[in-house]
């Protein structure tokens, strides 16, 4: 067990092999001005080679985390470019990164709703994809786009691996399952691609998604975001008119403080925050009903007092929920009866109405 922030980041780091060069990161000499900052973030710059395979960023997270670190914030540097930060609009006087796109008007989109959480692995895809499926059969045309760029997991999780086609006039059709219109990055790079998917390119393939893909008319637009408050988020947020935002959380009070800082976020850009999504919020018995807490509770309730905003809902742990996704049928279709099914079908109607009454892209109702 190491015995300081500083040591378990670095035993973190050299816990991660890039295949490319048979070495883990530290030995490789990927990892630069490594420190904790005064916000508590391990903080560095990684040098990620255009031929380093992207997933090296997400795995990064996800040893920081099993270790009980604060998510990183990683500069990301080409050792043949500028850097690019990965974290929050880029530093004053940082001229690698580009002006924001101009805002896009994607009326045809409908409601374009952000799914977001501080912290990976919480549930974020399961929820944008439950709530896509969840909204399509209560009748409403819903596109999902997996803004994951450094994992898409959408394609797993709908059982959908084709290529999309292109049409004659150069617009991608999307791909189509339980009803859901889907773009996944997933669809069209292989996995383990290079990590070319940085800085300005991802606002690039965000545009792209969003303009360039035959999405038809839409009522609901879910976008399956990356965790934390990296570029995907911002590029997303700049490129359109988002409605809102759903974060989702667990109980444990230690992921709060990530998804406050997601929601400040999208405050900061003034994306309303339609609620908070608590997955995996103990346990209910699918026979009896009674409902059992296993981890501590209130994460949500913490997070929702803090930024002032509901709790759409609570969705219990499910056995098999993780082995039914991986063969592509998300809960919601596998077991509609079952508590997280309920739930989740729940939320879907809660974020309609949070949509409705409190989306961004309402007018405001003037009185006289
Ligand atoms: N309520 C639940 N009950 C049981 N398993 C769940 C539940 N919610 C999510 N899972 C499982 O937990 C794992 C993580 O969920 P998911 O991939 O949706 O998280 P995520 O926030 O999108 O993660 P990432 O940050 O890696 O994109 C998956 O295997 C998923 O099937
Ligand atoms: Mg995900």
């Amino acid at each position: 067990m190491a015995s300081t922030p500083l040591a378990a980041a670095r035993e973190a780091l050299a816990g991660i092999v890039n295949p490319r060069v048979g070495q883990d990161l530290l030995a490789a000499g990927m990892v630069e001005g490594l420190v904790i900052g005064d916000d508590g973030r391990p903080t560095f710059t990684f040098l990620l080679r255009r031929d380093d395979p992207a997933t090296l960023v997400r795995q990064i997270r996800q040893a920081f985390q099993a270790a009980d670190l604060p998510d990183p914030k990683i500069q990301i540097k080409d050792p043949s470019g500028p850097a690019k930060s990965t974290h929050g609009p880029p530093a004053e006087g940082d001229k690698a990164m580009p002006p924001p796109a101009p805002q896009m008007s994607l009326p045809n989109l409908g409601k374009v709703i952000a799914i977001s959480s501080g912290k990976g692995g919480v549930g974020k895809s399961t929820v944008a994809a439950n709530l896509a499926i969840a909204l399509a059969r209560a009748g409403h045309r819903v596109g999902l786009m997996d803004g994951d760029i450094y994992g898409p997991n959408i394609p797993r999780m709908f059982g959908v691996f084709e290529r999309p086609q292109v049409s004659a006039d150069r617009r991608m059709q999307p791909l189509e399952a339980y009803g859901v219109k889907l773009m996944s990055l997933g669809f069209i790079v292989e996995r383990d691609a290079p990590a070319i998917w940085r800085g300005p390119i991802i606002m690039k393939i965000v545009t792209q998604f969003l303009r360039d893909v035959d999405w038809g008319t839409l009522d609901y637009f879910l976008v399956d975001l990356p965790p934390g408050t990296g570029d995907a988020q911002l590029s997303l947020v700049q490129a359109t008119n988002v409605s809102g935002a759903v974060i989702v959380t667990t109980p444990q009070e230690m992921s709060v403080g990530d998804a406050l800082r997601g929601g400040k976020m999208f405050d900061k850009v003034n994306v309303p925050v339609l609620g908070i999504v608590e997955n995996m919020s103990g346990f209910t018995c699918p026979h009896c009903g009674e409902h059992t807490d296993l981890f501590p509770t209130g994460g949500g309730d913490k997070l929702s007092g803090e930024l002032k905003v509901p709790v759409l809902g609570r969705i219990p742990m499910q056995a098999q929920m993780a082995d039914l996704a991986d063969r592509g049928k998300p809960i919601v279709v596998a077991s509609p009866e079952s508590p997280a099914a309920v739930a989740l079908a729940e939320i879907a109607e809660r974020v309609v109405e949070a949509a409705r009454t409190r989306g961004g892209a309402e007018l405001p109702i003037l009185r006289g």
